[in-house]
């Protein structure tokens, strides 16, 4: 066990670069599974949940290579379907996309019901219903869901709600199915079509991903034989660009696609912070007090819930009152309670919460509950007057890639020791 210690305040100063994006990668990984042969996956974030994909993986038979610490070569040309994977499937909530890639390639899957970030009910029945209109039966049983199909054959499918892991789940499936699959009402994500352009190189026939409508023409097989390079992470950027907001910084975020990142740019300017894009640079500075302003998260191209958090630190010490209203997680707010504990004035009524502006927070032992709220809680740390313990490293080290050391580089006073 580890804490981080950080000794503030600090105006974050200078230039960070971006990862790979972690929720494109969770997903690029087990969609390997539905190739016969090899490929190359560079730009992976060297986070815990990408090593323990991987550990999933060779269970399942492939062969992977660490090239460096962010690239691998991975054959799935012999994978055994039989492969018992279902308590290390448990440990973490991007497992389920096993339930595409295995019904796509094997026929079959058995995982354990995902765990992951608290944040609230988080049911897979539009996934399952997807599956089901593929032709898979589905059956959940003491805590494992099991899947299987004699054959996959394409249809319409609508989600209800825009969901990301549905529609990359559905995409996954439909791949190898025979003839066309059509979702409506997708997600459009950055990371959805990051994982159609890895499954279109490797041999797909996926159009339309990044609008609401995705259809995919089934293929008899992934020739793979490619290298593929993992999207910016956009979450990861947009933290850094709240980071500098929050402790009146002035930071070079390099390696990420402005474009992704305009829902959280918007608000940043309204807000009385500088923002300027250069290719692919963004460079954010703040000197004042930002103002107030209202939030409500919504799919993409809306405000992200996976930003929700680190912009919630901004507004606890934004001059005036702001709203955030969650449209996405029932339960997005406990980081507050930890704000509150370092002078901060947040009420939070469900899935609404008011942040009454104070002029300065102060450092306090705080404790992580998933993984944004972990990045927020070191963007309040870094901001503060005095020292800040932050706690339950586990759920940061799931999704951020090195991230003392990147607050350290542009002038954090972060250290981890153990407990
Ligand atoms: N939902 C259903 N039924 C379903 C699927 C989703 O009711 O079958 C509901 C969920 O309960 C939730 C909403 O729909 O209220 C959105 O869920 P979505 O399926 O879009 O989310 P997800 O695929 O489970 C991914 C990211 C999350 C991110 C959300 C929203 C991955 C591995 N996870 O989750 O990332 O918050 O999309 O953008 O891609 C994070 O990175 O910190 C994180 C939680």
């Amino acid at each position: 066990m580890e804490k981080l210690i950080i000794k503030g305040p600090t105006p974050l100063k200078g230039e960070v670069s971006i990862s790979g994006a972690k929720n494109a990668a969770v997903a690029i990984l087990p969609a390997a599974l539905l190739i016969n042969g090899e490929c190359k996956i560079e730009n992976l974030p060297n986070i815990s949940d990408v090593k323990l994909y991987c550990e999933i993986l060779e269970k399942l038979g492939a062969k992977i290579t660490w090239n460096t610490n962010n690239e691998i070569t991975i054959n799935t040309q012999n994978i055994n379907c039989d492969a018992d994977i279902i308590e290390i499937t448990r440990k973490f909530r991007a497992s389920y996309y096993l339930l595409g890639s295995l019904l796509g390639r094997c026929k079959k899957a058995t995982v354990g019901v995902p765990g992951g970030c608290k944040l609230g009910a988080r049911p897979i029945d539009l996934h399952i219903k997807g599956f089901e209109a593929l032709g898979a039966t589905t059956n959940v049983s003491q805590g494992n869901i099991y899947a299987s199909a004699k054959k996959m054959k394409g249809t319409s499918i609508y989600l209800d709600f825009a969901s990301v892991g549905a529609t990359i789940n559905i995409m996954l499936a439909s791949v190898l199915a025979e003839g066309t699959t059509v979702i409506d009402n997708a997600a459009k994500e950055p990371h959805i079509v990051d994982v159609a352009n890895f499954l279109n190189t490797m041999g797909a026939d996926i159009r339309g991903a990044g609008t609401d409508m995705i259809k995919i023409h089934g293929v008899k097989e992934l020739h793979g034989g490619s290298a593929y390079s993992v999207v910016p992470d956009q979450i990861e950027a947009g933290t850094f660009m709240l980071a500098a907001v929050a402790s009146r910084g002035d930071i070079i975020i390099k390696n990420c696609i402005p474009e992704h990142l305009e829902p959280l740019t918007a608000k940043v300017v309204e807000i009385g912070a500088h923002v300027e894009e250069n290719g692919d640079e963004v460079h954010v500075w703040c000197n004042k007090r930002p103002g107030k302003t209202v939030i409500k998260t919504s799919p993409y191209p809306g405000f992200p819930t996976d930003l929700q958090p680190q912009m919630g630190v901004v507004l606890a010490t934004a001059e005036g009152t702001s709203i955030i209203n969650e449209g996405i997680w029932e339960s997005r707010f406990q980081y507050t309670a930890e704000l509150n504990k370092m002078g901060a004035n947040i009420t939070d009524q469900g899935k609404s919460a008011l942040f009454q502006g104070v002029p300065k927070l102060t450092g306090a032992p705080v404790c992580v509950s998933d993984l944004r709220a972990g990045a927020a809680l070191i963007i309040a740390g870094v901001s503060a007057e005095g020292t800040t313990e932050v706690l339950n490293l586990e759920h940061i080290d799931r999704g951020y890639e090195n991230i003392e050391e990147k607050f350290r580089k542009i002038g954090a006073n972060i250290q981890r020791v153990a407990l």
